[in-house]
């Protein structure tokens, strides 16, 4: 059983109180309140029980009542009506008197609030003459209702009046050590203020006797924009803010390199896990790595943080060696080519790295040895011999991904020599079933060498004693904690850390001399060096962890590399490394309902979005939406289409652009003077709220779930527009003008504010508005004044620019295209049903170029007529080259590489040819 809360939520109080109380054996995880524990509810709830079933309960009345069964205590009917009464009578009292003391200072109030539940509470108890609610003993109606109070009870400010029953019954169970114990945690000895975090997450209550309003951990919702209350002090604040103007202190926006950390600064050191050199990155990988690191480290920078953003290739291991052999290279250039093709990819996304290296360095070699050296000389390698596959074929070691089979595991047939990739466990190579060379599909043998294993079971202790600290208290995800949770169950057992292979950092020691390190003791120690690679001072980032706070961003697949086995190498290495604090980790991006395949020619990778004519900005804010931040989710081109059309144009855009509009046609392009009235105000308040929201997931890297509140604030603008019609008021009286022009005049500035928040998430948007806008540089500050705030920053008399719309509609028909294009469906055959000349050029002999009339209106499709005709020669070519080959009677190796090159080949043909390239079966093949 597994309890979910969240530190300062009340609710948690109970259960964590029950718990106790009950000694009910259960492991209790603290997550943001934000957290979705339970994945089909439409908002994050916490507490939440994971039961043995695999099922859920969510309700704290709900867990406590199971905790107290569990453990043999029946919940009576009396007790049963207690818990109802707290849900429906108190419950809502208590949430508003909350809000009121901890977030509107209005703690004199609270006793108002509460009169009644307490009144009926004192009297019940003196009636019943019992010291427990439903008898003589504790029940689970004492402790929810005692931790329902507990906050409000507790706080001696509260003058509450004299309700002696009550009193007494609350000491009585406030001596119950556990109680205190649960209050304790929850809290963290802070009292109410403990609770400031999660009920600023909290809707406002209403204020009719708490009818309505039900415990709710949720933010405000799509639709829901307008229902806000906000009292008269947080409409004050807001005008105050407004009113402050930007910052004179403005945030300085040219970085100078070297970043280093420096002394009382937030030292923020960003890492996105570093990408394999062999292939094109998909849009999976850019998600879950570097755009997800990027728009953390660009808000960070907005922050004000000292931050450095570090990533490059990862360069050594098989997987490289496979590629330089499929495309007849040598590794080297292997590597060279590819770090270009992401490189390029890379700048094409607007990924906006400090430094982005590679790993085929000296310093990696210099760096590796060390830490190398460091785990040897403290005793935490140890040597075995070990039962390896080789292929007598191909004459070597068949490591990691030069070998294949089924995953011992799950069955899953194509699991890798290291790892599969189905159920993500690690393999040992010899251990796969039915296994094969992956170059010339020989059955390889077992054969022994010897290697050199870190100790994990030595360095275990070390590691959970860090890992308990770093999971507490930094934002570690929830799949990263429970990956990492999940192999400290299992057991540690020493990892292998040599391989027998060419291609990689060689192993220092003169015993392994032919041998080098495996890839993934290799690549984090990548970190480091590109970072060495970046500054000679390099070690101010690394060896400094009281002074530095690491980000390390990646996929879920890597968490255990990353919480596990880098940081054990680190720690028995002991030159007091920065160890990780945040472990970001995401779930997989889907395409459409499956898996990108670079083999099957399904998805978008790196390289294709720029040529589907949709600006990288829109790539990102779609990409962005459907983070996998929490569950797995899905890239679809309709779903992109949709938000592209709805969210970007008709919401964010169409405001920004009305707004700028207004300002221009009624205004001579010069922002109007403002009066507020009350209306305005409540929107000053409303997009402060917002913009605090986002700040505060942005914080905890909820990249997706921030990005919901800028949709929101233009969501409030257009509705402000649309209630107040300026462009009729503009046509009216004095008053009416005014009206139009205060109306202008916020929205503009609310334009202003979008453009800032938008800035991690679509640099190009943000900074096209800000120039629409003209709008001082020093409105980028906006993130820094009292830790965020909505200020006037372009005010009465400020000239703006040139206005114009911002997105594009995505038409249907291009959505289809691309579906076919990407999508892998389309069968080879069947000729195109679409009317453009596509459908000539797939239907072509490859031998005849497509018409060259045709280029212009097929490229709209992503058909390459040059490119098609070119590909046509090489795959000619290359077809003879393996024809001679196979008459030669060369080594099978050979023609099985040149084969690879053909195929790859005529792959990409097909691509340029706007057709699917799954290649027709190929005799011979594979069987799966
Ligand atoms: O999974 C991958 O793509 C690895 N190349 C990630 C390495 S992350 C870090 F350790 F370098
Ligand atoms: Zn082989």
């Amino acid at each position: 059983m597994e309890l979910f809360v969240s530190e300062g939520n009340p609710h948690c109080l109970k259960v964590l109180a029950a718990l106790e109380v009950t000694g009910v054996q259960c492991s209790v995880q603290y997550v943001n309140h934000e957290e979705r524990v339970v994945p089909f509810l439409s908002r994050p709830t916490l507490p939440a029980l994971l039961l043995p079933t695999g099922l859920h309960l969510f309700s704290s009345n709900a867990i406590c009542r199971y905790l107290f069964e569990v453990s043999g205590q029946e919940c009576s009917e009396f007790c049963n009506q207690w818990l109802e009464w707290e849900a429906t009578d108190l419950q809502p009292a208590l949430l508003q008197a909350l809000y009121m003391a901890v977030l509107q200072g209005k703690g004199s109030e609270v006793s108002t609030v509460l009169q009644g539940p307490l009144k009926f509470l004192d009297q019940s108890l003196s009636k019943g003459g019992m010291p427990y609610l439903t008898g003589e003993a504790v029940s689970v109606a004492d402790v929810v209702l005692w931790a329902a109070l507990y906050p409000v009870l507790s706080d001696s400010s509260q003058a509450l009046g004299e309700h002696k029953s009550v009193n007494g019954w609350f000491d009585r169970v406030a001596s119950i050590h556990s109680c205190l114990s649960a209050a304790q945690k929850v809290l963290q000895g802070k009292g109410l203020q403990g609770m400031k975090s999660y009920m600023q997450r909290q809707p406002a209550p209403q204020s009719s006797q708490g009818r309505n309003t039900q415990p709710c951990n949720c933010n405000p919702i799509e639709g829901e924009e307008g229902e806000r209350a906000f009292s008269e002090e947080e409409l004050e604040a807001a005008i105050l803010n407004w009113s402050k103007g930007l910052s004179t202190s403005p945030l300085a926006t040219d970085r100078q390199h070297p970043i280093l950390p420096q002394e009382g600064k937030r030292n923020i050191l960003v890492t996105s896990a570093l990408p394999y050199v062999n292939n094109v990155p998909h849009l999976g990988n850019i998600i879950g790595c570097v755009l997800s690191a990027d728009v953390f480290s660009r808000y960070g920078r907005l922050r004000g943080w000292n931050l450095l953003f570090v990533c490059g290739t990862d360069e050594y291991g098989t997987a490289t060696e496979n590629k330089a052999r499929e495309e007849g290279l040598t590794p080297q250039l292997i590597c060279d080519k590819y770090h270009a093709v992401h490189s390029s990819i890379y700048k094409w996304f607007q990924i906006d790295f400090d430094f982005f290296g590679r790993t085929t360095t000296e310093k990696q070699t210099e760096i590796a040895q060390d830490i190398f050296w460091r785990l040897h000389k403290n005793g935490f390698l140890v040597e075995d011999t070990v039962e390896q596959l080789r292929c007598e074929q191909c004459q070597r070691f068949l490591a990691d991904r030069f070998v294949e089979g089924i995953c011992p595991h799950c069955k899953y047939p194509e699991a890798r020599g290291d790892q599969c990739d189905k159920c993500g466990r690690l393999i040992n190579a010899v251990e796969l079933r039915e296994p094969q060379c992956k170059v010339c599909r020989q059955t390889p043998v077992i054969r022994s060498s010897k290697h050199l294993f870190l100790d994990l079971p030595k360095l275990e202790t070390q590691l959970e004693q860090w890992l308990e600290k770093s999971t507490s208290t930094g934002d570690w995800t929830t799949n990263a904690k429970q990956i990492t949770r999940s192999w400290l169950r299992d057991g540690l057992k020493p990892r292998c850390i040599t391989r027998d292979l060419l291609w990689g950092t060689p192993v220092p020691h003169p015993d392994f001399k032919e041998k080098v390190f495996y890839v993934w003791f290799d690549a984090p120690i990548g970190y480091l060096s590109i970072t060495a690679n970046y500054t000679d001072e390099w070690e101010k980032w690394w060896k400094n962890p009281h002074q530095v706070e690491l980000y390390n961003f990646m996929a879920k697949d890597n968490v255990p590399f990353h919480s596990v086995v880098f940081p054990c190498s680190l720690l028995g290495a002991q030159d007091n490394y920065t160890l990780v604090s945040h472990l970001v980790a995401t779930e997989y991006l889907n395409y459409e309902d499956t898996k990108f395949s670079k083999s099957r020619g399904v998805g978008v990778f790196g390289d294709m979005a720029k040529d589907t004519g949709i600006p990288a900005d829109v790539w990102r804010f779609y990409l962005l939406y459907v983070r996998p931040e929490g569950q797995d989710s899905a890239f679809s081109w309709a779903d992109m289409a949709l938000k592209n059309n709805s969210e970007l144009l008709n919401n964010l855009g169409n405001f920004i652009n009305r707004a700028g509009m207004f300002v221009t046609k009624f205004f001579e392009g010069y922002v109007p003077v403002m009066e507020l009235q009350q209306e305005d105000k409540k929107l000053l308040a409303l997009v402060g709220w917002e913009l605090q929201q986002y700040i505060q997931l942005m914080d905890k890297v909820k990249i997706r779930d921030a990005l919901k509140h800028i949709l929101n604030i233009s969501r409030h603008g257009n509705q402000y527009i649309q209630v107040n019609e300026p462009w009729k008021n503009i046509k009216g009286g004095d008053t009416e003008r005014q009206r139009a022009g205060t109306v202008t005049g916020v929205s503009v500035n609310i334009a202003c504010l979008l453009s800032v928040m938008l800035m991690p998430y679509m640099p190009e948007v943000s900074q096209t508005i800000r120039n629409q806008l003209n709008a001082p540089q020093s409105c980028v500050s906006t993130m820094l004044q009292d830790n965020g705030t909505f200020v006037c920053s372009l005010c009465a008399g400020h000239r703006i620019g040139t206005v114009s719309p911002l997105f594009q509609k995505l038409e249907a028909d291009q959505i289809e295209a691309l579906k076919k294009r990407f999508g892998g469906q389309q069968p080879e055959d069947e000729p195109s049903k679409e009317k453009t000349p596509q459908s000539t050029a797939s239907t072509q002999p490859a031998a005849v170029p497509a018409p060259a009339a045709a280029v212009e209106v097929v490229t709209v499709n992503g058909v390459d007529p040059e490119k098609a005709k070119q590909l046509t020669q090489a795959v000619a070519e290359q077809g003879d080259k393996v024809r001679a080959l196979k008459a030669q009677n060369a080594e099978k190796t050979v023609i099985t590489a040149e084969v690879a090159k053909l195929l790859d080949l005529k792959k990409q043909l097909a691509l340029a040819e706007g057709k699917s390239p799954e290649p027709a079966p190929q005799k011979g093949k594979k069987k799966k």
